[in-house]
């Protein structure tokens, strides 16, 4: 597979493009994605090219193109572009002479650099070295630095840069409104609303240049056309000598937590004040706190290690860590993570299930306040999830399958086409059927409080959330004809099988939903009372905690049959098999669709990513060790990890039964979605329950992470390429720092001033300060 992707600085935790390519924009951008969780910008050049996607997202700022259209995030006016006029040539990588190239990503502090050497058509060598970060500490701040070094002879420079608000979303245009000045003679201002959530976004911009370090003036002549502001600004470079163009700019919304209160007039000044001091601050010193901030709150406090023979496993978690960083709208409850993280509008900046079950784990065993913000971005949801439910004509709270803005409801589209060469629609029922969501959402309310210890969220709202979605749960249930209690017509993870009766990741995620509200109602009422009382009062609980208990013992759960396995879905056993090879582990996805039809597919053995084997990752304690190796030799070979989701818990669940080669080969596969050398699977951006997933694959796979009973239970199992593997773990307000090598654990507990219990292997031990601890092969 030809790649441009480099892994010789790997060790340094730097990813690298060793040649331009016009073929791999897509895999550049996305994958050289940067942001801050407030917003991320995919990594385009200054100059423009056929072919790029200049995409900038802000989270949460959820629109309709028009009434008929599930609400998304609008892609924002482009602030990177800027035309470099060099003795007369457009700089452009498509005409004079490329003598060098890279281009770096800089995972430990958000900074990417390219460098070229460049001879002009016009016969001028010149070095050129781009610069650009997106604050970490100060969220609307994007700085750029461009030097352009003339090595024989004096170049003239012309620089053309600004706001271009010329940008759509796929050609869907978000925003209707736009207004432009310059202020104090220097400041480009350009304001855009969004057509129908009315959300105003405020661009300011600014240059500075220097000549060998020197500031120097050059008047800027200001033009506006439509939906775009920019300046120019004419110079020369003489020979031997470099130019430095700085160019800050900064990014806010209406949405802004601080600007709440504040008129429009107003917030446009408070943007533009900010945008001015980060200009007084200059590039450097914005590139070297936000690296600093990069250091102290992703690196110190969570970072992973791994000394194995191949330093790609340790970029991958690097690169993880990275991308979850720059995803995740940790500044405020009421956004959360999309698909695709904020590098492309694929799924429309949507939030699925991806978040609780592939990225919270991340947070909750990290960064607990963010975490916390994520959980309470469902609970602010609730009421609109309850409206969710009575629309559908169920009780209680149906969490929506995509969801938007917290009280957005429902966005998935229903109806999809119309088919290119049939021309009719077909009904997309996953925001009806796909109903697992919903105990997704409680998973992880209740992950995060067993690793908190976090009551206060669970009054706050939490108690409400498992109540209510226990209701939706029992009036979702049917009974059958064999006098038990059945959920039909829903879609499992496995979106292959549509509208199929008793999903087993589906009933059982729904039963533990139950039976965790009917321990929640108990607690309650001797723990609190006035709240229970509070609750009973509008929810009825004395009534609903004898429906639930008799649910759960009416509830049916699929059994393990003769061979020991699971049914993913009533009928899957009886379905015909095909031989999958041909379509397993190919470079593009779905390509079985090339031979089957999705009818074909639905009556066949084939799983799109993995479905009941998820289950055993979720609720191990539901199965036992049997079972899961039973059915991880019957599901994994008819699983097509169609989904990027897939790969992960294949390798936690490989390192749970044992099979640490397999698991290795999973957790290879799983980091090569993004970072490997197929150079298109990126190209609608990075696959953000996978790069969750990542971390998950060396944390609870192979480190042995679980929570069991309430309690910590640490049982690593390296990969044999593996010496050592290291990482933080937060619990209950203590933090811990696990080392783990082949035949030995050494925990610490750091900041803690209480003991830890902790079980590793089948011993209990009390984690003080440190522990040192043999391990002995379980396999
Ligand atoms: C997967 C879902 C996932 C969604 C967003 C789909 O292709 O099947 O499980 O939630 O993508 O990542």
């Amino acid at each position: 597979m030809k790649t441009v992707l480099d892994y010789s600085q790997a060790a340094e935790g730097i990813l690298a493009e060793a040649s331009f390519d016009r073929n791999y924009f897509g895999k550049i951008e996305s994958i050289f994605c940067q942001g801050n969780g407030y917003l991320g910008i995919r990594n385009v050049t200054e100059e423009q090219y056929w072919g790029e996607s200049r995409e900038m997202y802000v989270s949460g700022t959820f629109d309709r193109a028009s009434g008929d259209t599930v609400p998304e995030l609008p892609n924002a006016a482009d602030v990177l572009e800027m035309k470099l006029i060099l003795n007369g040539c457009i700089f452009t990588l498509q005409e004079g002479n490329i003598l060098a190239y890279r281009r770096t990503l800089n995972l430990n502090t958000g900074e990417c650099v390219r460098k070229v050497r460049w001879r002009s058509p016009a016969g001028d060598t010149l070095a050129l070295e781009f610069r650009r970060i997106v604050s970490l500490n100060r969220l609307h701040v994007i700085a750029q630095q461009i030097s352009i070094a003339a090595e024989e002879r004096a170049v003239s420079v012309c620089i053309e840069t600004g706001v271009n608000g010329r940008i759509t979303n796929g050609g869907e245009q978000h925003f209707s409104r736009n207004a432009k000045r310059v202020r104090e003679g220097r400041f480009l201002e350009y304001i855009q609303v969004t057509g129908e959530s009315e959300i105003p976004f405020f661009f300011h911009t600014a240059i500075s240049l220097f000549l060998n370090g020197e500031s120097f003036f050059v008047p800027c002549s200001a033009r506006r056309e439509r939906r775009r502001l920019f300046a120019r600004y004419n110079t020369e470079v003489p020979a031997g000598k470099t130019l430095r163009i700085e160019k800050i700019s900064t990014v806010h919304t209406g949405l802004d937590a601080e600007f709440a209160g504040l008129s429009w007039e107003q917030q446009a000044q408070a943007a533009f004040v900010c945008c001015r001091e980060a200009n007084e601050l200059g590039y450097r010193q914005l590139a070297d706190d936000s690296a600093r901030a990069w250091e102290k709150t992703v690196w110190k406090r969570g970072a992973v290690q791994i000394e194995s023979k191949d330093p790609f496993d340790a970029l991958a978690l690097k690169f993880a860590q990275y991308h979850l960083h720059v995803m995740t709208p940790a500044h405020d409850e009421r956004m959360n993570i999309t698909a695709k993280g904020l590098s492309s509008d694929a799924y429309r900046g949507h939030t699925f299930w991806d978040t609780e079950i592939f990225i919270l784990p991340y947070y909750t065993f990290t960064h607990p306040d963010m975490a916390r913000r994520l959980v309470r971005y469902r609970c602010l949801s609730l009421e609109s999830a309850c409206g969710n439910a009575r629309r559908n004509g169920w009780k209680g709270a149906q969490f929506p399958w995509e969801a938007a803005g917290p009280n957005d409801g429902e966005t998935s589209s229903e109806w999809g086409g119309p088919d290119l060469f049939t021309g009719e629609f077909y009904r997309m029922p996953y925001g009806q059927t796909e109903i697992h969501i919903t105990a997704d959402v409680v998973y992880g309310l209740r992950q995060y409080v067993a690793e908190t210890g976090d009551e206060a969220i669970m009054e706050d709202g939490g108690y409400e959330l498992v109540f209510q979605t226990a209701i939706f749960w029992v009036s979702r249930l049917q009974c059958g004809p064999d006098g038990l209690l059945h959920l039909y017509g829903v879609v499992g993870p496995d979106e292959y099988k549509n509208d199929v009766d008793d999903n087993a990741f589906t009933n059982y995620m729904a039963h533990w939903n139950i039976r965790w509200a009917v321990e929640c109602c108990d607690k309650l009422q001797i723990e609190h009372s006035s709240l229970y009382r509070a609750l009973d009062k509008r929810l009825d609980l004395a009534r609903a905690r004898g429906i639930w208990d008799a649910a759960l013992r009416k509830m049916y759960l699929p059994q393990p049959d003769e061979d020991g396995i699971i049914p993913q879905t009533a009928d899957y056993r009886s379905l015909k098999s095909i031989d999958l090879s041909a379509y397993k582990f190919r470079e593009r996805v779905g390509s079985i669709t090339d031979d089957y039809t999705w009818e074909e597919l639905h009556g066949m053995q084939v799983s799109k990513q993995a479905d009941t084997l998820l289950l055993f990752t979720l609720l191990g304690d539901y199965f036992s060790k049997e079972q899961k190796i039973a059915n991880w030799h019957y599901y994994e070979p008819r699983t097509l990890h169609d989904s990027s989701l897939s790969l992960c818990t294949h390798s936690i669940l490989a390192s749970d039964v044992g099979d640490l080669p397999l698991a290795y080969t999973m957790f290879r596969h799983a980091a090569e979605i993004d970072l490997g050398p197929n150079m298109s699977s990126s190209d609608e951006g990075i696959h953000a329950a996978s790069i969750g997933g990542i971390w998950q694959c060396a944390v609870l796979g192979f480190g042995g992470v679980r929570i069991r009973g309430g309690m910590l239970q640490i049982t690593p199992a390296l990969p044999n390429s593996w010496e050592k593997l290291s990482f933080f773990l937060w619990w209950h307000g203590c933090r811990i720092h696990v080392s783990a090598a082949h035949d030995r654990l050494v925990l610490e507990n750091i900041s803690g001033t209480k003991s830890v219990l902790v079980q590793v292997q089948d011993r209990i031990y009390t984690l003080d300060e440190t522990l040192s601890i043999p391990l002995c092969n379980l396999n």
